[in-house]
């Protein structure tokens, strides 16, 4: 098993757009997957149609406060996810220095059956992420390529590598850094991609997510790239990038759109 945080303080960037989706396409695919949603908003849920205040499913708060009683929630047999609501929210200021109550809660619990575990997390600098960072193998930091994003990059950089030197046996892997939402026809797109990639080197993924209006409805339909047609623009691009964060994990398995047909 192996677990990925997806995290940045900026709000929009698309965190919870790529748990869901690279999460379904896992799925999909025969990798086992564990959705943990950290962010009290509950996009997680909202998104993938799950009911996150039904009192018998296992919820990230239930991991935080160390209760192992519920069941897990199931979206597909592959695929199972740990919603989270407001009531997440008390835990969102205390001190991990003792060591993280959730890596604890992950490591004894009975998670050894999934191959890959997501953490969408909050658009905060708060302990919550650093809750996902301490129970997590890899971190990854979405963008969107924009002049303000690249002080967010950095922003995101350092406040993972504080929380990380911050404690005990941690030490998760920065991934790097995926661009979302691109839109080649903006003059400053060349600049701004030049700028990340001579700043991140090969922490920049070479995938790159466009803006699409069918992702941006998505929520609505309560969708994911998964039900689009297979010669969707952002369907390849979104199997690209589940290609690619299975590379940077070092999960030897390559999945194509068709494998699951
Ligand atoms: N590539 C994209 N193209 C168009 N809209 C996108 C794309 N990625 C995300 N969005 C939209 O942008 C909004 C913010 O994305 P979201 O994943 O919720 O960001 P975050 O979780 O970082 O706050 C959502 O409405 C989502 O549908
Ligand atoms: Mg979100």
């Amino acid at each position: 098993m192996k677990s990925l945080s997806i995290i940045c303080q900026k709000g929009g960037v698309g965190k919870t757009t790529i748990v869901v989706n690279i999460g379904k396409i896992f799925a999909i695919n025969g990798i086992k997957t564990l959705i943990i949603d950290l962010d009290p908003q509950g996009n997680t849920s909202t998104y993938l149609d799950f009911d996150k205040n039904n009192e018998f499913i296992l919820t990230s708060q239930d991991l935080m406060s160390g209760n192992k009683s519920k069941e897990i929630g199931y979206l597909h047999e592959n695929m199972a996810i740990i919603p989270s609501n407001q009531s997440i929210l008390k835990f969102n200021n205390e001190k991990i220095l003792g060591g993280s109550v959730l890596k604890k809660t992950i490591d004894s619990f009975e998670f050894k059956d999934f191959d890959v575990i997501l953490f969408d997390t909050p658009p905060t600098m708060s302990s919550l992420v650093q809750e996902a960072l301490s129970a997590s193998d890899f971190y990854l930091i979405p963008t969107k390529p924009e002049f303000l994003a690249i002080e967010g990059v950095s922003q995101a950089m350092n406040f993972a590598k504080k929380s990380i030197s911050n404690q005990i046996n941690i030490n998760p892997v920065f991934l790097g850094v995926i661009l979302n939402q691109v839109d080649t026809r903006r003059s400053s797109y060349v600049d701004f991609e030049n700028e990340l990639s001579y700043l991140l080197a090969d922490k920049l993924l070479e995938t790159k997510i466009s803006n699409s209006v069918d992702i941006a409805d998505s929520p609505y339909h309560l969708k994911t790239v998964e039900d689009f047609k297979d010669d969707s623009k952002s369907k390849i691009e979104f199997y690209q990038l589940a290609n690619e964060i299975l590379e940077r994990m070092n999960i030897n398995e390559k999945i194509t759109q068709q494998s699951h047909y």
